[in-house]
């Protein structure tokens, strides 16, 4: 399928869900106050891919990010909650991603990315 849906209610706060869109996983994550507040705070400056979270979310929808769970170093699947940033940590050479997918440290060189998606109905989202 091209296109996938999923409704976004399903993942508890301060969770994730791995979901798949064309073979690929996705993480759909719902931050908590306290990660979306210190996401939200970074510097521009501070990043190596400079993006502000607003960048990354939908307007109404901001606890929720919606990234591929590909590492941009050479594609392992960053493991969640871990890292120094509190957002994934890339097992594999070691690189290290905010709450909003950043790259923050390690070889990677850009941010988790954030496939074409849309909220369709209230939580719902359709990728793709
Ligand atoms: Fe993730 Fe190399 S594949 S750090």
């Amino acid at each position: 399928l091209s296109t996938t849906e999923f409704d976004t209610s399903k993942v508890q706060e301060g969770m994730q869900v791995v979901i798949t869109w064309q073979g690929k996983p996705v993480f759909v994550r719902n931050r908590t106050a306290a990660e979306l507040q210190k996401v939200q705070a970074d510097p521009l400056s501070s990043l190596k891919d400079p993006e502000t979270d607003q960048d990354r979310t939908k307007p109404g929808h901001e606890p929720m990010l919606v990234v591929l769970g590909n590492c941009t170093h050479l594609g392992c699947i960053p493991t969640f909650g871990s890292g120094d940033y509190g957002g994934w940590f890339c097992p594999c050479h070691g690189s290290h991603y905010d709450a909003s997918g950043r790259i923050r440290k390690g070889p990677a060189p850009t941010n988790l990315v954030v496939p074409e998606y849309a909220f369709t109905a209230g939580s719902t989202i359709k990728i793709g």
